[in-house]
């Protein structure tokens, strides 16, 4: 069995697609749900998806080696960041080397590092006259969005797309991409 943990902040609904891809499979099990925001939207999804929850501040993420402690007991063999907007320590970093990914709503090494997020993203996507963006799925390095590339998908942009049709366009391809991504990780391993 490989079981995956999500860090997510926001509204989750890559973790839902993760889960849902993953709920009939008996060799790959999203066994925990990880998020800073006790307003996440991802809260509510895991509760429906029955998946736990846990909650942590900052001082115990910055300060304190327990999250990579929490992983680690639970037998977590892959780390996934799905709308997680927290730079992540050297000490979780290095607990899990090559066993953490992200996914950035953008064609990497373009519109990454901090500050650029979510909609930030798509704003500055469209500011620039840019005819394409996409996803770039990655490795976890102590940077943001600096590490290895695994895998990119683009979309076009239309004259006079606005940054909430890019960022429709940009979930799409997320929700069809990472899902399989984490699933041939997991499986070459
Ligand atoms: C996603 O588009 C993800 O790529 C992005 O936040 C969104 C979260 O949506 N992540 C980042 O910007 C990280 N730098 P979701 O909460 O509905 O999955």
């Amino acid at each position: 069995m490989r079981r995956i943990a999500i860090f997510a902040s926001g509204s989750g609904s890559n973790a839902e697609k993760i889960c849902e891809y993953f709920a009939n499979r008996e060799d790959v099990d999203v066994s925990l749900i990880f998020t800073n925001n006790p307003m996440a939207g991802v809260i509510k999804r895991a509760l429906k998806l029955q998946v736990p929850v846990v909650f942590f501040d900052r001082k115990t993420f910055y300060q304190t080696g327990k999250i990579p402690q929490i992983l680690q007991n639970e037998g977590i063999d892959l780390v996934v960041l799905a709308g997680f907007m927290m730079l992540v320590p050297p000490v979780l970093v290095q607990a899990f080397p090559n066993k953490m990914i992200n996914i950035h709503p953008a064609l990497l090494p373009k519109y990454g590092g901090k500050g650029m997020y979510g909609h930030f993203v798509h704003e500055a996507v469209v500011n620039a006259g840019d005819t394409q963006s996409g996803i770039t799925i990655h490795y976890v390095n102590e940077h943001y969005d600096e590490g290895d590339i695994i895998f990119q998908a683009s979309c076009d942009i239309a004259p006079g797309d606005t940054p909430e049709e890019v960022a429709r366009k940009v979930h799409a391809l997320e929700y069809e991409h990472y899902p399989r991504v984490i699933d041939e990780i997991l499986t070459r391993r």
